[in-house]
């Protein structure tokens, strides 16, 4: 029987799309500069249903692309020509909060807003948000072991996971549900799906480990000369606030398309080539007060400073570092770098980002913004043909000799595939692909995707 004959009998004929038309969504990133054909986009309602697809394509040797949100920024999440698109959006339930334990468990296409809503009214949050969290689902966000911007807080995405259940390539179920909060029986399985990209298994449910909600937040924006004043002013406001929940940095020239793209207005009149914002939060009572006494101890003109404690104020400020990632997709197709390196190094490598991509592509423009707290910079460059890579090599190359790693939090996906070599070494390389080797000997999940097809 043909391969989209078995699938249709798995998940039924709604629910198996072959039709150009129905596919197109699937086969493009958020970014638009990565895309192919899928053979079929398959939306599986069952972990049985995951199993049978799984072995369905096994059995045909047709590679599977996990699909959640396809929020990806990486191309790991739509396919390179040929494969089956496994869409996880109908794995959405969430069920199982324990008020008492922070626990909740969700199903893979559960969306982070989704999950964030039903937690709060018992007085949790997830503990990691970012700018896509409607479109973006849980199963993804372990996927991608995505980051974001309380990473400084609680960590990436990795450190929320208690428990797990996910299916092998040869349609074997792994479960470890609910999960404990200590656990030492052997490998630590759900660590190793976090940041594998969709290249061992399917995740099909996850038990997160919720933070406390904060009762009281202020924000404040601050305009500075450089990035170097923004990576000191971020380190004296780390050392004076005891629970800062963000760091983030952008500069005049992203804020700019902000402006222009999403409609945000300025925090201040007068206009900073760097801004940091930065958020702290409280059970307490208002953290707004030690807010302003710790902005005042830093060298700053106190016309460049916004803050904000109330929910509409705080919101208003958030969009001028959140709406970069659109602002920057409605001027063009970004390459799009994201990349960390040590504290100390961050303020060259915003300085230097622009240059060593002018080097190479006079024609390009560089947008950078990123998670200082995490010395994690989002170098996005505009203008460059998408098929060209030199910009995305003169930029990495950079971050190696500034001692930094090729991807802080979007991933690997298929973009990156030679700089994880570059990065991590032949020797490190191989012993993950012997991981791979050994969860999906065929090769079946997510082919191109951390590794080169034919390596
Ligand atoms: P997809 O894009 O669908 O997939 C991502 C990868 O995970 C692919 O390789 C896919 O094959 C795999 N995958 C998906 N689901 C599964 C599953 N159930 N089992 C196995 N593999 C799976 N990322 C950050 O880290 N921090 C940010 O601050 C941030 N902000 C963003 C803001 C915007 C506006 C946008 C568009 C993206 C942002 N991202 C950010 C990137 C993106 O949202 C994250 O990478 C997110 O984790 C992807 O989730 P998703 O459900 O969309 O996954
Ligand atoms: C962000 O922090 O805004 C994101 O990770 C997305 C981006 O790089 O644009
Ligand atoms: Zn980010």
């Amino acid at each position: 029987m043909p391969l989209t004959d078995a699938l249709r009998e798995i998940v039924g004929e709604r629910h198996c799309l072959t039709d150009p038309t129905m596919r197109a969504s699937y086969e493009t990133d958020w970014t638009r500069r990565f895309s192919g054909p899928a053979l079929a986009v398959v939306r599986p309602g069952s972990i049985e249903e995951v199993a049978a697809i799984l072995r369905a394509c096994a059995d045909a040797g047709v590679g599977v692309v996990p699909q959640g949100g396809n929020t990806g920024l990486v191309g790991g999440s739509v396919p390179r020509g040929g494969e089956v698109v496994l869409s996880t959006l109908r794995l959405n339930e969430i069920e199982g909060l324990d008020p008492d334990a922070g626990e909740v468990t969700v199903g893979a296409g559960a969306t982070l807003a989704a999950v964030q809503a039903a937690a709060r009214p018992s007085g949790w949050e997830v503990g990691i948000d970012l700018g896509a969290r409607d479109s973006a689902t849980i199963g993804g966000m372990v996927a991608t072991n995505a980051g974001g911007v309380n990473v400084l807080r609680h960590g990436p995405m990795r450190q929320r996971l208690l428990g797990f259940e996910a299916v092998r390539a040869d349609g074997s179920v792994l479960r470890r549900l609910p999960g404990m909060p200590k656990d030492n029986t052997g490998y630590d399985l759900g660590g190793l799906l976090a940041g594998s990209e969709g290249t061992l298994a399917i995740i099909t449910q996850i038990r997160l480990r919720l933070v406390t909600a904060l009762g009281h937040r202020a924000v404040a924006v601050i305009g500075l000369d450089d990035a170097g004043a923004v990576v000191a002013a971020a380190g004296r406001l780390r050392r004076a606030l005891g629970t800062i929940q963000a760091l983030e940095l952008f500069t005049d020239e992203g804020m700019e398309l902000v402006m222009r793209h999403a409609a945000v207005a300025a925090p201040f009149a007068s206009r900073r080539p760097a801004y940091l914002l930065v958020e702290v939060g409280s059970d307490a009572g208002d953290p707004g007060e030690g807010l302003a006494d710790a902005l005042m101890t830093l060298d700053v003109d106190p016309e460049a400073v916004a803050m904000a404690t109330d929910v509409a104020g705080r919101h208003r400020l958030w969009q001028l570092r959140e709406r970069h990632t659109e602002a920057v997709n409605a001027e063009g197709v970004p390459h799009k770098l994201d990349v960390s390196v040590p504290i100390g190094r961050y303020a060259e490598l915003v300085e230097r980002a622009p240059s060593a991509v002018a080097d190479v592509d006079g024609g390009a423009r560089t947008i950078s913004y990123g998670h200082v707290g995490d010395g994690n910079l989002h170098v996005s460059i505009l203008g460059s043909s998408p098929d060209d890579h030199r910009v995305d090599d003169a930029v990495l190359e950079l971050v190696l000799s500034l001692g930094g790693s090729v991807s802080a939090e979007h991933g690997i996906g298929v973009a990156k595939v030679d700089w994880l070599l570059r990065d991590r070494g032949p020797a490190t390389v191989a012993a993950m692909r012997a991981i791979k080797d050994a969860w999906d000997p065929a090769g079946i999940l997510n082919p191109g995707v951390l590794f080169a097809r034919d390596s």
